[in-house]
């Protein structure tokens, strides 16, 4: 009996030992992947806030991260070159003045199922210094969304890294820095990239992102950027007239293109767009059966009016849109009747403007006559009652 334990006792505990060893091992492992490579910083003194510096002892080192219950892997790096370099550092915004719960190593219990789940979670903290963004967001189409359970509607760090993110504005005018203006698109193409491949064939998407043009819009400029409503409604529809003549009505940046700045006035006394001028001024929200400067020219896909394949002053494409709303009109001379964008001139519509200038001359001349008839018709009853006086 002894014997039996003095040959056995040796094994079994050495092999006792490992598994606790192994169990030990695991235990960390699971709550840590890569952190077992980790050399624990310095600890912060007890009171003071602990420095950006302690966290990327751990944070900074590129294969810390840790395995979430869904089995997809969150990355727990934060590139310190990137951190230094981004908007928040150099305005003195710490690790911890994001994460406010979050002292030391270890941390506070933090359950997130879904990569997804950790930003949903996290992105909150932004409405405590911007609490501008976060309260136009509320009421926005991606707000609405998440509300209804869609959550991969964007959140503040979907469009701004609050770990990398650079200036946006400038600090001194407020106003939007070129190079951010120019990745705008790109942002929402992460989402909604059908759309974008549409946006960058455009004249206007064409002109940003192979010429580096700031002139033509990018996505913020028709749909808002926090505040982003529902595009399909009676009131944007009814909008988009203004929408766009924000800039096509502007002859400082229509010059340098070329292109006529009369393009909203013309429309407007059109038949079809007189109607919708008036709608939207009268009731906004009641949908018209007219149509609007998208109906015809496009939304996402709009070309220059001559290009060859889908330029609006090619008749035949022109005649496509008119026969979504005029569905038995057949011929290209359809067309013709009506003068487009065109102001009648002895070029354009020859007849309109004679007829025009006829009646600009026609009824001067017959008001101006009877003015005269009457003017003339007065003295003369004077002189001949004077006459009259006198010989009476
Ligand atoms: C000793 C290394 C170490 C230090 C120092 C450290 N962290 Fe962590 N951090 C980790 C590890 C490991 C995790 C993985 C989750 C866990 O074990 O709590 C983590 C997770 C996180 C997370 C993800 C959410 C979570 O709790 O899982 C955040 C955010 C975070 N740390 C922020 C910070 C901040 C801010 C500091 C500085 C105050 C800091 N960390 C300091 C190792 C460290
Ligand atoms: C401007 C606020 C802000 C600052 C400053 C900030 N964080 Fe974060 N951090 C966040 C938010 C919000 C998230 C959630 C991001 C997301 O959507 O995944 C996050 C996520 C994390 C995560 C989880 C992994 C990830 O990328 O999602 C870690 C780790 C982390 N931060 C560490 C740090 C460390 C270390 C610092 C300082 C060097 C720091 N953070 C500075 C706001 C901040
Ligand atoms: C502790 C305060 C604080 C928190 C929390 C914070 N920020 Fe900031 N953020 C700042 C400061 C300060 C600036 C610099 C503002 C300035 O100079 O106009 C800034 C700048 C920015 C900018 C650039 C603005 C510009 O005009 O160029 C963006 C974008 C931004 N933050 C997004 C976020 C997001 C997203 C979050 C949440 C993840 C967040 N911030 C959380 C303080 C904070
Ligand atoms: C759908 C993408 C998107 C979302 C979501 C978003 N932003 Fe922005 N944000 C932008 C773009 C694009 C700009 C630059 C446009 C501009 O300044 O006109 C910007 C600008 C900013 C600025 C610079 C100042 C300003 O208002 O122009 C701050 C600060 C900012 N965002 C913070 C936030 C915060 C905080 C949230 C969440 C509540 C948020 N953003 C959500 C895209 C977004
Ligand atoms: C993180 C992903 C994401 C990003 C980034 C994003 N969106 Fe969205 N967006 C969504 C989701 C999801 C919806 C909801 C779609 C739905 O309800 O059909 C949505 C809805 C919209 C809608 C309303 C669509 C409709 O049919 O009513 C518009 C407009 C929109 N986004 C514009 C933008 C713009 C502009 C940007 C960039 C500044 C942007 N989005 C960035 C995910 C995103
Ligand atoms: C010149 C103005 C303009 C620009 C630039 C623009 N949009 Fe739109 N967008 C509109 C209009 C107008 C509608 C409504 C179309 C309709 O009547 O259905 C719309 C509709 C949408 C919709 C919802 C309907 C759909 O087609 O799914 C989304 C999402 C959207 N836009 C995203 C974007 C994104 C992302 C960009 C940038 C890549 C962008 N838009 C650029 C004017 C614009
Ligand atoms: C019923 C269809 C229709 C509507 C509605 C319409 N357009 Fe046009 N637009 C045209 C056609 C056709 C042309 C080409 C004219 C030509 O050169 O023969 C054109 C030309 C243009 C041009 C190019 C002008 C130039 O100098 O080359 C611009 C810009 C334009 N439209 C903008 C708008 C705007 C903005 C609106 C709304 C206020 C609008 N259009 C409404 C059909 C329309
Ligand atoms: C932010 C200013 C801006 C807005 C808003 C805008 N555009 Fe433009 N648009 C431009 C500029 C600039 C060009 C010239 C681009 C070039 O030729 O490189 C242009 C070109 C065009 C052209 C091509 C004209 C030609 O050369 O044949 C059409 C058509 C057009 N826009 C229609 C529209 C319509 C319709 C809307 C509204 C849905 C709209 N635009 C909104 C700035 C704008
Ligand atoms: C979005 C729908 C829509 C589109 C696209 C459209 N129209 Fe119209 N159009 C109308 C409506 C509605 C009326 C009014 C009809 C009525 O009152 O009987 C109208 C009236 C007219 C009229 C007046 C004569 C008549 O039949 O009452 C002419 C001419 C006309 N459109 C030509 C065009 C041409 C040319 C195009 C293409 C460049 C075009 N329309 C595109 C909806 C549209």
């Amino acid at each position: 009996m002894t014997k039996w334990f003095s040959n056995h006792l040796k094994p079994i505990s050495f092999l006792i030992g490992i598994c606790l060893i192994l169990v030990a091992a695991a235990a960390l492992t699971s709550r840590v992947d890569a952190a077992r490579s980790l050399q624990p910083p310095v600890e912060p003194a007890a009171q003071a806030k602990p420095s950006n510096d302690y966290c990327l002892g751990c944070h900074g080192q590129s294969t810390l991260s840790k395995t979430l219950s869904s089995g997809e892997i969150l990355s727990l790096y934060i590139d310190p070159s990137l951190f230094h370099a981004g908007v928040h550092n150099q305005e003195d915004v710490a690790c911890v003045d994001c994460h406010t719960n979050i002292s030391r190593f270890p941390h506070p219990d933090f359950k997130a199922d879904t990569l997804r789940d950790v930003s949903i979670q996290l992105y909150t903290s932004c409405q405590n210094c911007h609490a501008e963004q976060y309260n136009k967001v509320l009421d926005s189409v991606h707000q609405k969304a998440l509300a209804g359970g869609n959550f991969n509607a964007a959140v503040c760090t979907d469009c701004h890294n609050p770990h990398q993110q650079t200036r946006i504005t400038d600090k001194q005018t407020g106003e939007l820095l070129p190079e951010a203006r120019f990745r705008i698109p790109q942002t929402c193409a992460r989402c909604h990239n059908a759309i974008y491949e549409t946006y960058k064939s455009s004249v206007h998407g064409a002109a940003l992102t192979m010429q580096g043009n700031l002139d033509v819009p990018t996505c913020i400029d028709c749909h808002g950027v926090h505040n982003i409503q529902d595009p399909t409604t009676a009131r944007f529809r009814n909008d988009t007239p203004q929408l766009c003549a924000k800039c096509h009505t502007n002859a400082e940046i229509m010059n340098k293109y070329g292109i006529s700045t009369q393009v909203l006035n013309t429309y407007v006394s059109d038949f079809h767009g007189t109607t919708v001028t008036l709608f939207e001024q009268v009731s906004p929200d009641t949908p018209t059966n007219k149509p609007v400067c998208t109906d015809c020219h496009g939304v996402h896909n709009i070309s220059k009016v001559d290009d060859p394949a889908t330029g609006i002053a090619i008749k035949e494409n022109l005649l496509g849109k008119c026969q979504r709303c005029h569905p038995n009109v057949t011929t290209e001379n359809f067309t013709d009747a009506w003068m487009s964008h065109y102001v009648a001139s002895p070029t354009h519509f020859p007849l309109v403007y004679y007829v025009n200038l006829f009646y600009k001359i026609l009824i001067p001349a017959v008001i101006g006559g009877m003015l005269l008839f009457v003017v003339t018709d007065f003295i003369r009853r004077m002189i001949e009652a004077r006459k009259g006086t006198r010989h009476g």
